[in-house]
């Protein structure tokens, strides 16, 4: 039994490269086996009811990669919401996106503004892909959103505080992830939600993306339930101590 699930959960699937490779066989195939974990990891969110699930599929550094690899990377959403939209839909799911969707292919945005629109009403899990998300990127653009309506009276300097802000991110009305996971072996956040994760718990693993089971997760999710968020404070058994 977990108790405590986290209400927002956010993930780097990270691994696929090297999974392909350990296996002698090209990258696009570890990207492919990713999916069917991100069909998995889903699968279990909706089980444990999790509120939101925040999948990095796609980072404004990874427009750095071989043409063809990029290409194939930025055709799975479609893929995968062609196959499995009826089946999220049935499940309550809400589909999100945050990134710069602008510099995406139409096949790419198309595919997903459909699955936002045609999921917007509902209630259950809310899962969103990060895709041409940078957290650099995110913040710039926020910045210069709220810039503007400085200048346009619409708002005023004063008001601004960590909430107003907040808005003009990419995340808007979500709350920040409780819980940050890591497959693949790296521990940085590769330009990830900077400015959302400040009191976030992380959770690495060496697990490769494509080999990220429900019971890996079960064990982040089991870690997550054991620790003490302070948020800057102090815990009860201090607070004893020092009254
Ligand atoms: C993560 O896997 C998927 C994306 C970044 C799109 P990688 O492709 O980064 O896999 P590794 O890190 O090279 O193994
Ligand atoms: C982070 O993985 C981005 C995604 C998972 C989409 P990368 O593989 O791009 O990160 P680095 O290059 O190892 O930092
Ligand atoms: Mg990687």
């Amino acid at each position: 039994m977990v108790d405590n699930i986290p209400e927002h959960i956010a993930i780097i699937m990270d691994g696929n490269g090297r999974w392909a490779e350990k296996r002698g066989i090209p990258r696009f195939a570890g990207h492919k086996e990713g999916v069917s974990t991100v069909v998995s990891i889903v699968k279990t969110a909706i089980k444990y009811k999790v509120r939101v699930l925040t999948l990095y599929a796609f980072s404004t550094e990874n427009w750095k990669r071989p043409k063809p690899e990029v290409d194939f990377i930025l055709k799975l959403p479609k893929e995968f919401l062609n196959i499995y939209l009826p089946e999220l839909k049935a499940n309550h799911v809400r589909i999100g996106a945050i990134g710069d969707m602008e510099k995406l292919p139409f096949h790419t945005r198309e595919a997903l503004q459909y699955a936002i629109d045609s999921t917007k009403e509902n209630d259950g899990l809310q899962m969103n892909f990060a895709l041409n998300y940078g957290g650099r990127d995110e913040i710039l653009h926020a910045v210069k959103a709220m810039a503007t309506d400085l200048n346009d009276g619409k708002i005023s300097i004063d008001k601004v505080d960590n909430k107003q802000f907040s808005k003009y991110l990419y995340t808007t009305d979500l709350p920040e992830p409780d819980l940050l996971i890591r497959t693949g072996g790296e521990k940085r956040l590769s330009n990830f939600l900077l400015w959302q994760l400040a009191y976030t718990e992380f959770w690495f693993t060496d697990v490769l993306w494509p080999d990220f089971s429900e019971k890996e997760f079960l064990r982040a999710l089991e870690d997550y339930g054991k620790r003490k968020r302070r948020y800057g404070g102090v815990d009860e058994l201090n607070e004893a101590i020092l009254s």
